[in-house]
């Protein structure tokens, strides 16, 4: 497994990209127009330049990859508490087209870490779509979260055809910044080791399956199959702690016992 360093220059591509706190109104006006081309929004779902503003002054985090000073990517996190615990809900993560899969995704997350670390910050959540097969790798394979957590149809059906008209599930991840799992992967380069208690599949033509109304059933056939392996599994305990892919693009969720215990109730 390849573990890639977090020093605040590095190459996405052949371009080097500085990873850091934004800055000033300009930059976070600038999350706001990479929000609008990343999700293709359109005003009324844009999260707003006064909430990244208010993010950041009630301890929350924005977080940007800077590309000879323009903005390539970026994170926003809003502060949360649970059974009495401060945490960090990380709302969204986008990195422009163009700079995608050179490593800058997992850089954002990775600064905002260190960021949290540094206010005694322990838990970061966020939440993803279990049929999205890059999301789940990267949350799982390359950053060391889980989920053990599964919320139905939490933002009602979208209108988006790229959904499919699905309902729109999430998985929550959970990345227990200081566990020893995330510690020795990180910092150390040691993959967690997982004894497997259940798999579940994620066939590559998801995506194809929901654009298309004509297979959008067999999208929603591996939806509902998903959906009920997830909630048994998270029932007796299972958490999701790895994901694989193969050559062909199907993704699969690594189910077992989490053997460390933290937990701030759910
Ligand atoms: C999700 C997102 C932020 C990731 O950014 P990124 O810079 O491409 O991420 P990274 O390069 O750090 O890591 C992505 C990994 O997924 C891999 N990947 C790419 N396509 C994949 C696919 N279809 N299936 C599985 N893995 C895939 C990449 O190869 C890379 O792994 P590697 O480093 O081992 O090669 C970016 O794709 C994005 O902006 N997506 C749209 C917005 C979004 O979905 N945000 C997240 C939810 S809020």
């Amino acid at each position: 497994m390849q573990i890639k360093d977090m020093s605040t220059s590095v190459s996405a591509g052949s371009q080097a990209v500085e990873v850091r706190v934004c800055r000033d109104l300009d930059e976070l006006q600038a999350c706001v127009e990479l929000q609008k081309e990343v999700w293709g929004f359109a005003d009324a779902d844009l999260i707003p330049l006064r909430m990244f503003v208010v993010a950041q002054k009630i301890g929350g985090q924005v977080i940007g990859g800077f590309h000879d000073s323009e903005l390539v990517g970026f994170s926003l996190a809003i502060p949360g508490n649970r059974g009495g615990h401060p945490y960090l809900h990380s709302h969204m993560l986008a990195v422009r087209e163009l700079f995608r899969n050179s490593g800058l995704g997992r850089r954002i997350k990775l600064a905002q870490r260190e960021e949290a670390l540094k206010e005694g910050i322990e838990l970061m959540e966020w939440t993803f779509d279990p049929l999205e097969i890059k999301n789940a790798y990267l949350n799982l394979h390359k950053l060391g979260a889980i989920a053990r957590r599964y919320n139905i149809n939490q933002y009602g059906i979208s209108s988006s055809p790229l959904q499919g008209c699905l309902p729109t599930d999430r998985l929550i991840a959970e990345w227990w910044l200081r566990s020893r799992r995330v510690v020795d992967f990180l910092d150390r380069g040691q993959a967690p080791q997982v004894k497997p208690d259940l798999m579940i599949e994620v066939p590559a033509q998801v995506y194809e399956w929901k654009a298309n109304p004509a297979t959008r059933a067999r999208a929603a056939e591996v939806h509902s199959l998903n959906r009920e392996l997830f909630l048994t599994a998270f029932a007796r305990g299972l958490a999701a702690l790895e994901y694989e892919r193969d050559s062909e693009g199907n993704g699969r969720f690594v189910l077992g016992r989490w053997d460390e215990n933290w937990s701030y109730g759910s």
